[in-house]
């Protein structure tokens, strides 16, 4: 009976334990989440999803009061096109947390950042070439291109003296977005170092509309194995999305993956930036209580606790302090929904907007409790304490079982 530790993820000469922890956005996987990664040998990712925030809560910087201070006479105006971001600062902010995770790094694994197209910050192109090149000036091991088609990312680098060094990854969820992706990015004679195969149980933003039940992730990894065996390409394939035990990650290897990317399991650990009122709510909930539905303004289908604060409020759009979701024009959906029904309710102090959400804001609040199809399942991974709450893991010990575990076996913590 295979494990998973019997497995190597291999990135040149260097040998890891093929388990990647994915990056949750807005500080859910921390930086101290994915030091543990690198610590036990896998992978761990950060993400660069509203950097600011979270340098100013890791440093206490003042990127966010500072940014209000500049736009606050546009807090009351619908069109927030004229909010910008200071691409000084905004590489200042990726390079303080980046360079502060890299310089606590212990351990013979990898730490990536999670580096999310969508993020489109009133300034697509110009915001994102700040953040890759800030994240390989400031020594990340890796970037993984997500949310996205990133059809021109590598281009955006191609003259980082880092480009060739640094390895770089993209999230796909289907056969197409890879060959579109590899298409675009032939010019800077460069292959992508591997890919994440994301498929329909995953949390976070979904790459699948609302038919994402009819789609099934290990036939797309065979479909994309299969293509590259043809071209004869060698890229390694990192499959994701309800791989819940160390059993489903082997079964994954022994179909040619080179490793697997897994977040879910790792929301209810200590090092996970969850606060822990919020964890005891993944933890309790039931199949039932988890939705995937269209309240994410990026456009994308996302999966989250039917009781998430974040469904149905109707906060004014915080785009003068945040703003990471304005388009290229200055827009984002939630503003045209909130202010249809503020319109709607002329008079009112408190409106509620059930079809989008002000998702820099209540990302930034832990108020989305986004989770992947198999969350229900988490009080099966620990012991339930005798006033009725879940006893939260430690990151070595989920890491752990999913390297050593038989037989679908889940390991409980001490009691
Ligand atoms: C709470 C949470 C937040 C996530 N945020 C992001 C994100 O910001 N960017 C991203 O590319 N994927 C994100 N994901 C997806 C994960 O990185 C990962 O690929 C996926 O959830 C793996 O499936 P699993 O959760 O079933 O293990 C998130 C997942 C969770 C559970």
């Amino acid at each position: 009976m295979k494990r998973l530790d019997d497995f190597r993820l291999r990135f040149g000469k260097r040998e890891l334990v093929p388990l990647m922890i994915g990056g949750m956005g807005v500080d859910i996987s921390t930086a101290e989440l994915a030091l543990e990664a690198a610590r036990l040998g896998g992978v761990g990712h950060i993400s660069d999803a509203m950097v600011k925030t979270v340098s100013d809560r890791r440093f206490d910087t003042k990127y966010v009061k500072e940014k209000l201070k500049l736009y606050k006479y546009n807090v009351a105006n619908p069109d927030k096109s004229p909010v910008q971001f200071n691409l000084g600062k905004l590489a200042e902010a990726t390079k303080l947390h980046v360079g502060k995770t890299m310089e606590a790094k212990r351990g013979d694994g990898m730490i990536f950042i999670n580096t999310m197209e969508k993020l489109t910050m009133n300034a697509p192109k110009e915001t994102l070439k700040v953040r890759l090149s800030a994240a390989l000036d400031a020594g990340i091991d890796g970037i993984t291109l997500a949310a996205g088609l990133h059809l021109g990312s590598f281009a955006l680098i191609e003259d980082h003296p880092r480009f060739r060094d640094a390895r770089l990854g993209i999230i796909v969820s289907s056969l197409r977005a890879l060959q579109l992706f590899l298409r675009k990015s032939a010019r800077t004679g460069r292959l992508p170092d591997y890919v994440v195969i994301e498929g329909p149980l995953a949390g976070g933003h979904l790459g699948f509309g609302m038919d994402w039940a009819q789609y099934d992730l290990a036939t797309i990894v065979a479909e994309i194995r299969a293509w590259l065996v043809a071209e004869h390409l060698d890229i390694p394939l990192i499959p994701a999305g309800g791989i819940f035990t160390g059993s489903d990650a082997v079964n994954f290897m022994e179909h040619g993956a080179a490793a697997v990317q897994v977040a879910t399991r790792f929301t209810v650990v200590r090092e996970c930036g969850l606060p822990p009122e919020v964890q005891q709510e993944y933890f309790k909930s039931g199949e039932q209580d988890i939705e995937v539905n269209t309240v994410s303004p990026t456009g994308y289908p996302m999966r989250m606790l039917k009781n998430s604060p974040a469904i149905g409020s109707g906060i004014r759009p915080n785009c003068e302090a945040y703003g990471y979701l304005l388009d290229a024009n200055g827009n984002c959906a939630y503003i045209n929904a909130y202010n249809r029904e503020v319109a709607a309710h002329p008079g009112e102090r408190k409106v509620s907007v059930r079809d989008k959400t002000c998702l820099c804001t209540h990302m930034r609040n832990f108020d989305c409790w986004t989770c992947g199809h198999y969350a229900y399942r988490l009080k099966d991974t620990t012991v339930r304490r005798d006033d009725g709450t879940y006893a939260v893991l430690t990151a070595e010990h989920v890491f752990r079982d999913y390297q050593f575990s038989t037989d679908n076996k889940i390991a409980l913590p001490q009691a």
